[in-house]
């Protein structure tokens, strides 16, 4: 997908109420966005899909919703205090800054593709006789370029463990690396820069104490395992569930929401016996992948990327990325986390984090597998493959935002064919009935055609027309968005009918 779509997408999520910039009177604060009148309806239904699917769909996983402040200790305990950083180098030239990390990530990313293109064109040269798995394991070049991408994320992961912030330059050094905008590879020392919000509680007379903006909600769950696991009477393995803002002073913020500095994320911690914890990672893996798959977005805009470096916690870490209009990114992650946050909250706090297993008789920390995904990301994800530009047999072209219809925000518009002789009355007596069950909008404004294209832009699945036979006999046309097929049915039978259409695929 082009960069051209790309702004479309972002246009089309401001002109039509989903997405507008934070406080744009004031001419918006970078990296900050507010949800509109369809967007917040869209965002509240991903979140419900995900919340029914992790702790309704499982009888072992609750929910929870704690404060955003917390005790500053959990962030020494958690290592955001000391490795919650970015390393940050800048273009001397441009005045750009980047990561130095996603600087080299995008090196070796252009070596992979490299390879791919070699691939392509083998494939075209040999037609039929091609054998693409020979090729890609003998041809030179595709070798070439595949080691050069791994070498440079293998060094580059070796140098973050080691801290070594003068080699990660001289590596990009090396790699020839230039600025995007500049060209030029005048570039800085690189630096660690921590991105957590700080602020103060309490007032600045009686001593105030500095406190962080939570940058994961994840710790919320750990600080509360006793809580939960005392008060639920919860057995191993089990979870806990949270979804809620998180904080990042995000440096490089780009991309509309896909890097926000102020987010929110859906995230679970799956409590595990010492030992079990890769078992429950594969399996965490595979459930994940389904519940994206189940929304109906095709199994090719999905694919997997294993961490190279882990994270301070982690022994073992996946991404699911997802193919956004500026390529495949990361969406979601999944990661064994061991039992590091509950150890070092044992640690800082003095309390005993542990659990009773009665099967073994023994007392242990517990272990933890996580699931953590970005509810804006997510959004991004259904809206830009959603977005469509469709032309007509008639030469006219219309936008219309393919959303899976469970997700839609606006499931059912009401449109009475004219505005005399009793047919507004019917059709806002059938718009009453349906507004019970669904988020429903009434609209008897211009000709039917444009009142269509308008329900198509905000991704409405069903448009009911009220006429003249609906006054004889009771019955209504429905229009698909997707395929824009009528039928007609009995107004009686409305809504059994949306409901069986409405259901997402099962997990
Ligand atoms: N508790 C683990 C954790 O926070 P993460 O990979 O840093 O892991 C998890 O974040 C998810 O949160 C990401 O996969 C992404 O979807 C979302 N996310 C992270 N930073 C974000 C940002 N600045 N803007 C929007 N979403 C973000």
């Amino acid at each position: 997908m082009s960069d051209d779509i790309f702004k479309k997408i972002i246009s089309h999520a401001k002109e039509y109420g989903f997405i507008f910039p934070s406080s744009e009177i004031y001419d918006g604060l970078s990296a900050v966005y507010d949800y509109g009148q369809y967007g917040s309806e869209l965002k509240n239904n991903i979140r419900k899909y995900w919340w029914k699917s992790m702790v309704q769909m499982h009888s072992n996983i609750v929910g929870i919703d704690a404060a955003i402040f917390m005790h500053p200790t959990t962030w020494k305990a958690s290592g955001h205090v000391d490795a919650f950083n970015d390393p940050l180098i800048d273009n001397k030239d441009s005045k750009k800054r980047y990561r130095a990390d996603v600087l080299i990530e995008d090196y070796a990313e252009k070596q992979f593709e490299k390879a791919e293109k070699e691939i392509e064109k083998a494939k075209k040269r040999f037609g039929d006789t091609f054998d693409e798995a020979l090729f890609r394991s003998t041809n030179p070049r595709v070798l070439e370029y595949r080691q050069k991408g791994e070498d440079a994320t293998a060094k580059m992961a070796a140098l973050l463990d080691a801290n070594d912030l003068d080699g990660l330059k001289k590596h990009i050094e090396d790699l020839e690396i230039v600025c995007p905008i500049s060209g030029s590879r005048n570039w800085t020392d690189v630096r660690q820069f921590n991105l957590m919000f700080d602020t103060k509680i309490g007032s600045v007379s009686e001593g105030a104490e500095t406190i962080y903006l939570r940058p994961e909600t994840a710790q919320g769950i750990f600080v509360n395992f006793m809580n939960v696991y005392k008060t639920g009477r919860m057995k191993i393995p089990f979870g806990i569930a949270q979804t809620g803002k998180a904080f990042r002073n995000e440096i490089v913020a780009r991309q509309f929401i896909f890097r926000m500095r102020e987010f929110e994320q859906m995230e679970m911690q799956f409590f595990v016996r010492p030992g079990d914890e890769m078992k429950w990672y594969e399996s965490w893996r595979e459930e994940r992948m389904k519940w994206h798959l189940a929304m109906g977005i095709p199994a090719e805009k999905y694919r997997w990327h294993k961490h190279e470096k882990l994270a301070h916690y982690a022994n073992a870490a996946a991404d699911i990325e997802f193919d956004f209009p500026f390529g495949f990114k990361e969406l979601e992650g999944i990661h064994s986390r061991t039992d590091f946050d509950l150890t070092a909250h044992q640690t800082h706090s003095g309390k005993k984090l542990q659990y009773f297993d009665p099967e073994t008789n023994e007392s242990y920390v517990p272990y933890v597998v996580e699931t953590s995904i970005g509810l804006d990301r997510t959004f991004l994800a259904v809206f830009s493959h959603a977005f469509e530009e469709q032309t007509l047999e008639d030469g006219s072209v219309r936008t219309v935002l393919k959303i899976p219809p469970f997700l839609a925000p606006i499931k059912v518009a009401v449109l009475p064919l004219v505005k005399k002789d009793g047919i507004p009355e019917v059709a806002n007596k059938i718009l009453d009935d349906l507004r019970e069950d669904y988020m429903v909008q009434y609209d008897e404004k211009d000709a039917i055609g444009r009142r269509y294209r308008r329900q198509d832009a905000i991704g409405t699945p069903f448009c009911i027309t009220i006429d003249y036979e609906t006054l004889e006999n009771n019955t209504v046309t429905i229009r698909h968005r997707d395929s824009m097929e009528q039928r007609r049915i009995p107004a009686a039978e409305l809504s059994a009918y949306i409901a069986s259409e409405l259901k997402p695929k099962k997990t």
